[in-house]
C-alpha cells in the first residue's frame, strides 16, 4: 500500500472541522498532529479522525516545529488571518510544504517575502480557496485560455451574507487578528476567484467601504481595471440576511456565470444560447487532495503563492483607495 502523506493541522476551529471529512476521504492523507492554543478545540477535532489514538497534540506551532512527529510532510494553517504569515514562513523555513487557509496573508510585503522564501527553498505553498481546485473553475479557465468567450470585456462578482451580526465579538471583527473585515473573509473568495480565473493583475482600483458601526469593513463597492482593460466590479454586502453570491464573466463571444465556490456553471454561446451544464472533463480536487497529491508528485498545484500575491496586491490598493477616497494605481506584483 502506498505510504500516506503525514499532515499537521494548526488551528482546530470551525474550518478545520470542515476539512476533517475531506482529509478522511483522501486516501493519501493522514493527520498525525494537531495544534491549537485551545485544548478543547484540539481534542474535539482529534475525535474526527480514525487514527485519533496516535495523533500528537501541541499547544503552540513553535512546539510542533521544534519537536515534530516522525515523517511529517505538510502543515495546514487554519488560524486567524494575521497569523498566517509568521506561521507559514516558520514552517517553510523548517522544510515543510504548507496549505494556508484564505487569505494567504494580509499585506503585500508579507506576500512578497513568502514568494521569495518559496523560490529560495523550493517548498510548496497553496492557498485554501476551494473554487480554484474545482473541475468547474478548471473548465472556465480553459475556456478563457482557448479564447472561448472571445475577448474578455467585464467581470462582476457579488456576495451578500449576514456577516456583521454573525461575527460580532469574534476575532473576525478585530483588525489585529483579521487584517480587515468582510473584504478579507467572504470577500477573499470573490477577489481570488476573479484573479484566478482571469489570471492577471489589477492595474487600477477604486473602493468604498462602510463599517456599519463595527471596527472593520462590512459593505464594499469596488471597481477594478485589470491588465488588458478587462473592467471589473465587486459588491460585498455584509449586513444582509441570507446568502447569495455569483460571478459573471462577459466576453465579446460568450459569457459564463459561476459561483465563488464553483457550485454553479452556466455557459452562454455567441448567440446567447445557454449550453446547459457543459461537459466538464477537467479534474477537480479538494484543496487537501491537491496539496497531498502535489507532495506525492502526482499533481500540479492549483492555487499557489502567485494567487496570494495577486490577492494581497489588490487588497492593499483597495484599502488605500478607501482610506484616501481616490482611485489607486497598482505597481506590478512579483509573479515570476
Ligand atoms: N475556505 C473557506 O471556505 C473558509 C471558511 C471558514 C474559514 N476559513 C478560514 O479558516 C481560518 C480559520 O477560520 P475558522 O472559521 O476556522 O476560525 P475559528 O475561530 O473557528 O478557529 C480558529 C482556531 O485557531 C485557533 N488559534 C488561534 N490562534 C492560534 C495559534 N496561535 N496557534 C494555534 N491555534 C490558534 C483558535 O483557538 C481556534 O480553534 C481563517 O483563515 C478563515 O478565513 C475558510
Amino acid at each position: 500500500m502506498e505510504e500516506k502523506i503525514n499532515l499537521a493541522i494548526v488551528g482546530c476551529g470551525g474550518m478545520a472541522n470542515a476539512h476533517a471529512s475531506g482529509i478522511n476521504a483522501e486516501p493519501l492523507a493522514q493527520v498525525v498532529a494537531l495544534c491549537d492554543v485551545n485544548r478543547a478545540n484540539m481534542e474535539r477535532l482529534r475525535d474526527k479522525f480514525p487514527n485519533k489514538e496516535s495523533i500528537k497534540l501541541y499547544d503552540s506551532y513553535e512546539a510542533l516545529l521544534k519537536n515534530p512527529p516522525e515523517k511529517l510532510r505538510g502543515i495546514m494553517f487554519v488560524t486567524p488571518h494575521t497569523q498566517h504569515f509568521q506561521q507559514a514562513m516558520s514552517a517553510i523555513e523548517h522544510g515543510y510544504d504548507v496549505l494556508v487557509e484564505k487569505p494567504m496573508v494580509t499585506n503585500s510585503d508579507h506576500a512578497r517575502k513568502l514568494a521569495e522564501k518559496l523560490k529560495a527553498t523550493g517548498r510548496q505553498l497553496q492557498v485554501g480557496f476551494q473554487a480554484p481546485f474545482s473541475a468547474e473553475f478548471a473548465y472556465i479557465r480553459d475556456v478563457l485560455k482557448n479564447n472561448g468567450l472571445g475577448e474578455l470585456q467585464t467581470i462582476t462578482a457579488f456576495s451578500c451574507q449576514g456577516w456583521r451580526n454573525g461575527t460580532l465579538n469574534s476575532w473576525r471583527q478585530d483588525p489585529a487578528m483579521s487584517g480587515g473585515g468582510q473584504m478579507y473573509d467572504t470577500g477573499a473568495h470573490l477577489f481570488n476567484s476573479v484573479a484566478w480565473l482571469i489570471d492577471r493583475p489589477a492595474e487600477e482600483v477604486f473602493c468604498w467601504t462602510d463599517k456599519k458601526g463595527t471596527p472593520v469593513d462590512i459593505n464594499a463597492a469596488i471597481t477594478i481595471r485589470f491588465q488588458g482593460n478587462v473592467l471589473g466590479t465587486v459588491t460585498i454586502s455584509g449586513n444582509t440576511p441570507g446568502w447569495q453570491e455569483g460571478i459573471w464573466l462577459a466576453g465579446d463571444k460568450g459569457r459564463i456565470v459561476t459561483g465563488i465556490h464553483a457550485a454553479r456553471l452556466e455557459h452562454y454561446d455567441e448567440k446567447g444560447a445557454l449550453i446547459k451544464y457543459p461537459q466538464v472533463t477537467q479534474k477537480g480536487y479538494t484543496p487537501i487532495g491537491n496539496f497531498v497529491q502535489c507532495i506525492a508528485g502526482k499533481a500540479e498545484p492549483r492555487c499557489g503563492v502567485r494567487y496570494g500575491v495577486l490577492h494581497s496586491w489588490l487588497m492593499d490598493a483597495l484599502y488605500q483607495s478607501d482610506r484616501e477616497g481616490r482611485p489607486v494605481k497598482l505597481s506590478a506584483p512579483p509573479l515570476d
